[in-house]
């Protein structure tokens, strides 16, 4: 059976869409380890579903060391909202193995200090009709490396990043569990 490893910083919604898929054999694989580098509400998620969860401090000084140590041999690492930057080692030892999953719809919003609320603040900012989610590879830049898949959501005239958000928060979920299934599923991994 193939194996995952999920990385996470915050609520941990997504990683909960991707233990659901598990559960109900649409992702077909066992997850091998949550990781996440701070304490956050995600913890629960993977403790219910009895994965092991392993807590970084991403404040100290051999942190990129811990968590390349910290994720053990897999088919594929994946990185629901886990907002630390990824160790050029630890980007390397999964060429083509790892994901990440954005709030928009890149390159569009990418980069550094683009996450969570920031990203839709930007958009509404820039007048966007049209946002979204996507799951890309991930490569030593940041937000930088291939669009594996994208859902779009429309912007409405009267959107705060809060109910963009909302309205991406689900979309979000169904695309990294499709994706993450299908990149399980086929040969490349
Ligand atoms: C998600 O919206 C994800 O796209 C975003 O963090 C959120 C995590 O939510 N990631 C980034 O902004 C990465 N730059 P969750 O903890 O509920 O899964």
């Amino acid at each position: 059976m193939k194996s995952l490893v999920v990385l996470i910083s915050g609520s941990g919604s997504n990683l909960k869409a991707l233990l659901d898929a598990v559960a109900r054999g649409e992702i077909r694989a066992q997850v091998k380890a949550v990781i996440a580098d701070r304490d956050c509400a995600g913890r629960q998620h993977a403790e219910a579903a009895g994965v092991p969860f392993v807590l970084l401090n991403r404040k100290t000084a051999d942190f990129a060391a811990a968590l390349d140590a910290a994720v053990p041999d897999c088919d594929l690492v994946v990185l629901a909202g886990f907002l630390s930057i990824i160790p050029p080692a630890l980007v390397a030892r999964f060429p083509h193995r790892m994901v990440n999953l954005h709030p928009s719809l890149l390159p569009k919003f990418g980069g550094a200090g683009m996450y969570g609320l920031r990203v839709h603040q930007a958009v509404l900012a820039a007048g966007e009709r049209e946002s979204g989610c996507s799951v890309h590879w991930v490569d030593t830049g940041i937000d930088s490396g291939a669009v594996i898949a994208q859902a779009q959501v429309p912007v409405l005239a009267d959107d705060t990043p809060q109910t963009l958000q909302a309205r991406i928060a689900p979309e979000e979920h169904r695309l990294l569990v499709t994706t993450v299934a299908r990149l399980l599923d086929g040969d490349s991994l």
